[in-house]
């Protein structure tokens, strides 16, 4: 695992982006899994616009949406759905076939996870999984104790998380569960990226580089990565302690 660390959230948007339109050019049948949230905001914003300039095709790429609300409808603002539609989706001008999310309002969840599993096999494995963190760990919802050998599960929200994601909707919001892919899936990526920017995230970005693998500290599991990349400002980064700063 390797520590990167910019100037500020822009530049660290501007690089991300660069790398996902890198992946694309070198291989265009890429498949890219993003997390939605405030932190990869600005690096859609980026991979649209740098897609467009440069005529990068993503006409073969398969997009794969890493989580959703567990009974949160597509068309309400705050779902993980809209906000892959709006930055990516459309933007790109992807076709139906092209991308995969879970169908939180199903009424056999578990069927949505196997489907999910399915598609993801059937089109060769992930090539880039690109997520958040959330301020107690979480990636993707996968919550502090998730088992690390899980694929797509539905999982009991933190009470935390339960509190910060209402910040994604015009009302409060009765969340109680997510879908989400799983640790395997992270695992198994060919390249797997954190991304995080700001003060907030500072103590929990101290604690994934330095506190070891434990699954109470979930986006810590990247520390075992073969290729995996934590992206940083330097807000973020703030509090890791030299000792530590041979990661980057
Ligand atoms: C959202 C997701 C979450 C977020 C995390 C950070 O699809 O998977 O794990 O990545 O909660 O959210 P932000 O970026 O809003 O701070």
């Amino acid at each position: 695992m390797q520590i990167k660390i910019f100037k500020d959230y822009n530049k660290l948007s501007f690089a991300t982006a660069e790398i996902i339109i890198n992946q694309v050019k070198e291989k265009p049948d890429s498949v890219i899994c993003f997390a939605s949230g405030d932190t990869p905001k600005l690096t859609c914003h980026y991979i649209v616009e740098k897609a467009t300039k440069h005529r990068v095709d993503f006409s073969k790429v398969t997009f794969v949406g890493l989580d959703e609300w567990v009974g949160i409808p597509p068309s309400d603002s705050g779902s993980c759905h809209f906000f892959f539609r709006k930055n990516l989706i459309e933007p790109l001008h992807l076709t139906e076939a092209q991308v995969h999310l879970f169908k939180a309002l199903s009424n056999d969840l578990k069927v949505e996870c196997i489907k999910m599993d399915e598609s993801i096999l059937s089109c060769g494995g992930i090539d880039i999984i690109l997520v958040g963190i959330g301020l107690n760990g979480h990636i993707g919802f996968n919550e502090p104790g998730t088992s690390p050998e899980l694929y797509s599960h539905v999982k009991d929200l933190d009470a935390l998380t339960i509190q910060t994601g209402q910040k994604y909707f015009n009302h409060t919001m009765p969340l109680q569960k997510g879908i989400t892919l799983g640790f395997k899936h992270f695992n198994e990526a060919k390249k797997a990226i954190i991304i995080a920017n700001g003060l907030k995230k500072a103590e929990i970005i101290k604690k994934t580089v330095e506190e070891g693998i434990s699954i109470e500290i979930p986006a810590s599991i990247i520390n075992q990565h073969r290729n995996g990349y934590i992206l940083l400002d330097e807000e973020a980064a703030s509090l890791i302690s030299p000792d530590f700063k041979h990661k980057l």
